[in-house]
């Protein structure tokens, strides 16, 4: 078990650049796998999330150069639609939610079987919200607690998957994926609507590899058997999740200026830079252009004190992943914040509001649990302290975000968690942070 230890810091400086997207990593190896030619990625995340879908992809038959050797560019042996192949062990995606839920709705298209598994985490995390509406479409599916949990035995529809007009009850693009990605192999168009909008990564992609894609109303639809053509080249822009540490970092410290090159800003994942600047941050983006249909810009923050923000609705989705590290902002900001609609943060690698309140208030915060947010009374300084990951990468690094602003030392508590998503965190850290 590897500790984190965190020094007050004088100011981040200089310039750096972040591993690749998650999301888009994910995305990257399975649709490059079904896509009729190869794909180079770059910018590909070596993270062990990440890596578990592309040896999971490797393991139904699809060739992938690079993989494994740490570097961020791969080539993706595209099999067509129809050309994966039957796993022969067990499919294993460790940490990832995301790994798990789409291949789930990539394997329920399939002619054939599987089985998806986990770690001790992600094996207590919800599964039926993709097995409801894929047992829908004509997959057979089965999993601990009546298919409620993984491990999960899937039993692909193949050629007699159905299309499906689906209502999600939660705005989550991991199931939004996993239906449109078993869409993918019905006959007619599978739609989904969900309550407020989440990422749309997927959709993007698509349309990259030459998928029609529609939106209309908040209801995503693609038409099945479209064949997806690889493009070459697949270019993937650093983690906004991954920037957000260091945004908060350089916003909460004295005498910041940093600037973050090549960052994702797709506007489904910028609630981060909407909800900083509301709080009277310092932020600008630079130099904004796209690649491979996703828009991407330099990020240039400067420390300046911040003030309290209200947090929910439709910004909860655009902001999901970054909200621990939001309640290390708000717990050096001015005022009283307030973080609701944000349940979900319950089911993620821990419970993160619950983990969140409880490391914050080892460091002096001000931090009430409510059902489904968090309510913080800023303060002008914590103190370090000795800290837990509660095995969970971001609960980590935003706990080492705010060991940077406090007074004396934070040990962070099993740090290893944090190549799930971000490798080289710490590195990065330490020559930004101390120089
Ligand atoms: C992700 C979607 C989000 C997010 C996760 C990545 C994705 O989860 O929290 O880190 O890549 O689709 P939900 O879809 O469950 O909200």
């Amino acid at each position: 078990m590897s500790d984190l230890v965190v020094k007050p810091s004088c100011g981040l400086k200089g310039s750096l650049v972040l591993p690749g997207d998650k999301s888009i990593s994910h995305r990257a190896v399975l649709f490059a796998a079904i896509a009729d030619g190869n794909t180079v990625v770059t910018g590909f995340l070596n993270g062990e999330d990440t890596l578990n879908t592309a040896r999971a992809v490797q393991m139904l038959g699809v060739p992938i150069e690079g993989l494994g050797t740490g570097t961020d560019r791969l080539v993706v042996h595209g099999k067509g639609l129809d050309g994966l192949s039957e796993p022969a062990g067990v499919l294993d995606l460790g940490n990832s939610g995301t790994g798990m839920r789409l291949l789930a709705g990539l394997l329920a298209g399939q002619d054939f079987f599987s089985v998806l598994t986990g770690d001790q985490y992600l094996k207590k995390r919800p599964m039926a919200r993709i097995v409801e509406p894929l047992r829908q479409m004509g997959a057979l599916i089965d999993g601990r607690s009546s298919g409620k949990l993984a491990p999960l035995a899937i039993r692909g529809g193949g050629r007699g998957i159905r299309a499906i007009n689906y209502a999600s009850p939660v705005a989550s693009a991991q199931v939004k994926s996993a239906i449109l990605l078993a869409g993918l192999y019905a006959d007619g168009v599978t739609s989904v609507s969900e309550p407020s909008k989440s990422r749309d990564h997927t959709e993007r992609m698509l349309r990259f590899f030459g998928v029609e894609v529609s939106e209309e109303g908040g209801r995503v639809s693609l038409r099945g058997r479209q064949k997806l053509t690889a493009k070459g080249l697949l270019e993937i822009p650093s983690d906004v999740s991954s920037a957000a540490f260091f945004m908060v970092a350089a916003s909460i410290v004295p005498g910041s200026d940093l600037t973050i090159r090549n960052v994702g800003v797709n506007p489904t994942r910028t609630g981060i830079v909407d909800i900083l600047t509301a709080m009277g941050a310092d932020i600008t983006l630079l130099n904004r252009r796209e690649q491979a249909g996703e828009p991407v810009a330099d990020i240039r923050v400067r420390h300046r004190k911040l003030r309290a923000v209200q947090i929910s609705g439709d910004m909860i989705p655009r902001a999901i992943d970054e909200i621990p590290v939001i309640s290390v902002a708000a717990s050096y900001a001015q005022g009283r914040t307030i973080i609701r609609d944000a349940a979900e943060l319950r089911v993620k690698e821990s419970d993160r509001i619950a983990a969140m309140a409880s490391e914050l208030r080892k460091m002096g915060a001000d931090v009430t649990e409510l059902s489904d947010g968090m309510d913080i009374t800023g303060r002008d300084s914590l103190s370090g302290a000795l800290c837990e990951s509660h095995g969970d990468h971001r609960v980590a690094m935003s706990v080492a975000v705010a060991g940077l602003a406090a007074k004396g030392d934070t040990i962070v508590r099993d740090t290893g968690w944090i190549d799930t998503s971000f490798p080289g965190f710490e590195r990065l850290l330490n020559q930004t942070a101390y120089s």
